[in-house]
């Protein structure tokens, strides 16, 4: 492809329907970007490429050459206390184990040989509290804290193995806890600030931890959230929980039980502040964390040390083109969802990168907050979601116009499908035509960055995820009988083994062979996500293919918000669907049945309902939109049929009623549903 930014003549589509989150653009711009998507590609501007860490496509030949050689030199990047003897293990697949006979320590990578090479001084996170506070953290201070709450954690009898729960908001402390964990061995399970104690107490029952760390209050919105205290109501349910660390995150107070909660800075403030890592296994288990599947229950995915870290550093490295010396790395996720986990803590602090760390949203206390961030630390690369892209877009370029972004040098986008506008519109009106865009493509499960572009190497088609990194195999199979496409859409499959994996679901083995690696054998890894590949061979994801759906970047499933509802004592039964929207890219809509004769619960009940799921879930899973149903459209064996009401949620052609029990149970819904609409 020729040098210049822009190749025309796009044949690829979109990835997703594009939102009309244009409309109401300012109509000059609006022109312009609708003009820019007849371009097809945008290649690496020729001063990224210059400077670019890679900048050459023969890396992707290298790998493809010998990928176990290419993954050596990957993990060769980290600090290794003792070297492997073997990379891969692929005996008894598909339970891959990675580097084995290897030894090294997550928080001794992360920490102590930056501070060993004399660059303890640097900044690891310029922290930016709600009300406008800010705090530098440098690599000498995490080391040191890390090392005494890893005492504290020693003291209270946690050791390599035992679980250990995060509950916490964006602080510098969240980190601290994380690899405090590490430090010693026990496997962090993190539980996203947004899940209701509800759920905080499910995932500590289901991975039996042994500590929890927690917040007395957290700030949301300018008002401070009581996190303690309601997690006392249920936490005492879960009997292997027998030490709560709370860290006073307001002046608020909170009620402590004697013996089992201790105030963390009590704790850290009287004990040894040396805290040697301890070499572990390759093997041993990092971190848990829950994540929705096709069923109620969350799924546990089981990270490890070496591969986990290996394959973080890496993309980290590669795909935002890391220059540490002169970056300020910006992802906005949450620490307590996987993005944070590899690209706020393991992938930057593996690199030795100086992070922004912000605490708040989007919106608060402005909607230009983010940008005066970005222009307050001289950010140089952005990693975020569409769905915040799309917000941005409503709210207009002359809020990010108001600031000096001139130090951004890239973009990422991750979390869901980008529609090729809000691409357009993050390329023109954040990067300012200057910086390469990222959309970059994987999950929990897969731990870090699998398919996206490489800045200094691919031309860019607003939309898709492009290739497979160097080392990662990837196909679209038939749907039918598993045979790679050329062309066309089919499902996203995984066809080689690579460290960063899973290694198995937490305790339910079963299901994990069943979940991933039963539809096409034990060496193919079934993704979930539909796909297309395009005439040149690269990657549109389209969307999942079970019953998860994807709000706003968040995971959900369908089953565990059905579950929520139906434990509402009015509700008799319950169905929950994705529904494309424009801001959100999908939203959860849930067809309600209620107990007794009535069928219409009323504005109340449905707020209530809403409120329920906000309750047993977290805020982010309560549906959109609930629509009252007098019977659920079944099959004659019981099944509810969610592709029907998919059907009438999205407006289209009811499809096959044929095998339905009662027929006209979609009368009534399409009549209902058309009612709700208007
Ligand atoms: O459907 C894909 C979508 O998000 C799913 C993974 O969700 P989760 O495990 O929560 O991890 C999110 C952060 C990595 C995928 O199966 N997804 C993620 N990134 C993209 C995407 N869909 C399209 N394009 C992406 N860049």
């Amino acid at each position: 492809m020729t040098d210049g930014t822009a190749n025309e003549t796009r044949d690829s589509g979109a990835a997703s329907e594009d939102g009309s989150a244009i409309e109401g653009l300012e109509s000059d711009l609006a022109r312009e970007l609708e003009q820019q998507s007849e371009i097809e590609s945008f290649d690496p501007p020729e001063q990224f490429k210059a400077a670019a860490i890679w900048s050459d496509p023969s890396v992707y030949e290298e790998a493809e050459r010998d990928p176990l050689a290419w993954w050596e030199c990957q993990a060769e990047a980290l600090d290794w206390a003792q070297r492997w003897e073997t990379v891969l293990d692929d005996s008894n697949p598909p339970f891959y184990k990675w580097f084995l006979g290897g030894r090294l320590n997550a928080s001794y990578n992360c920490l102590d040989r930056h501070v060993e090479a004399g660059r303890g001084d640097r900044v690891a996170y310029h922290w930016r509290g709600e009300g406008g506070e800010e705090r530098d953290v440098t690599y000498a201070e995490l080391h040191c804290d890390v090392q005494k709450l890893a005492n504290v954690l020693k003291d209270r009898g946690i050791s390599a193995g035992d679980v250990v729960g995060i509950y916490l908001p964006m602080i510098p402390e969240v980190v601290v806890a994380m690899l405090a964990c590490a430090r010693i061995g026990a496997p962090h399970n993190v539980v996203f600030g947004g899940f209701s104690p509800e759920s905080v107490k499910e995932r500590m029952e289901f991975s039996e931890a042994k500590a929890l760390i927690t917040v007395n209050r957290a700030r949301r919105k300018g008002k401070a959230a009581p996190i303690k205290e309601p997690i006392d109501d249920l936490i005492g349910d879960v009997p292997s929980v027998e030490t709560i660390i709370v860290i006073r995150n307001t002046d608020d107070d909170a009620p402590m039980t004697e013996g089992r909660d201790i105030w963390y800075h009590e704790a850290i403030a009287s004990v040894d502040d040396e805290c040697p890592a301890e070499p572990l296994d390759a093997e041993h288990p990092l971190f848990i964390l829950y994540t929705s599947g096709s069923t109620a229950k969350p799924k546990g995915i089981l990270h490890t040390t070496g591969g986990y870290l290996t394959g973080a550093a890496y993309t980290t490295k590669h795909v935002f083109d890391v220059k540490p010396d002169s970056d300020t790395y910006w992802c906005a996720a949450d620490v307590g969802w996987v993005t944070g986990h590899s690209y706020i803590v393991y992938g930057p602090l593996l690199n030795g990168l100086t992070s922004v760390m912000w605490e708040g949203g989007p919106d608060y206390p402005s909607k230009d907050i983010w940008w005066e961030i970005a222009e307050r630390y001289k950010a140089t690369i952005l990693y975020t979601a569409p769905t915040a892209i799309r917000a941005f877009m409503k709210w207009g370029a002359d809020l990010p116009g108001k600031h000096d972004l001139s130090s951004l040098r890239l973009l990422g986008s991750v979390g869901e499908p980008i529609n090729p506008k809000a691409w357009l519109w993050y390329r023109k009106v954040i990067g300012g035509e200057r910086c390469p865009i990222v959309d970059t493509w994987w999950q929990t499960e897969t731990g870090h960055i699998m398919i996206s572009p490489l800045p200094g190497i691919t031309s860019t088609k607003p939309g898709s995820a492009m290739r497979p990194l160097p080392g990662i195999a990837a196909e679209v199979v038939d749907e039918r009988d598993g045979k790679p496409i050329e062309e066309g859409q089919g499902l996203l499959v995984l066809t080689r083994p690579w460290p960063g994996m899973l290694r198995t679901l937490y305790r339910e083995e079963e299901r994990f062979k069943e979940t991933y690696f039963e539809r096409f054998g034990s060496e193919t890894y079934l993704v979930g996500d539909a796909a297309r590949l395009d005439k040149d061979g690269d990657f549109w994801v389209i969307g999942r293919i079970d019953d998860v759906i994807n709000v706003s970047g968040h995971r959900m499933s369908t089953a565990e918000i059905e579950s929520a509802i139906v434990s509402h004592p009015r509700v008799a039964e319950a169905a929950a669907i994705g529904q494309n929207d424009e801001d959100t890219g999908q939203a959860v809509c849930a067809f309600v049945t209620l107990e007794g004769a009535t069928s219409d619960g009323g504005d109340e009940l449905m707020t209530e309902i809403r409120e329920h799921v906000g309750t047993r879930i977290g805020k982010f899973a309560r549906p959109k939109r609930l629509v009252w149903a007098a019977d659920l459209p079944k099959t004659r064996s019981g099944k509810i049929m969610r592709r029907l009401l998919r059907d009438i949620a999205e407006g289209r052609e009811v499809g096959d009623v044929t095998t339905l029990r009662d027929p006209d149970v979609m009368k009534d819904l399409e009549q209902k549903f058309g009612g709700e609409e208007a």
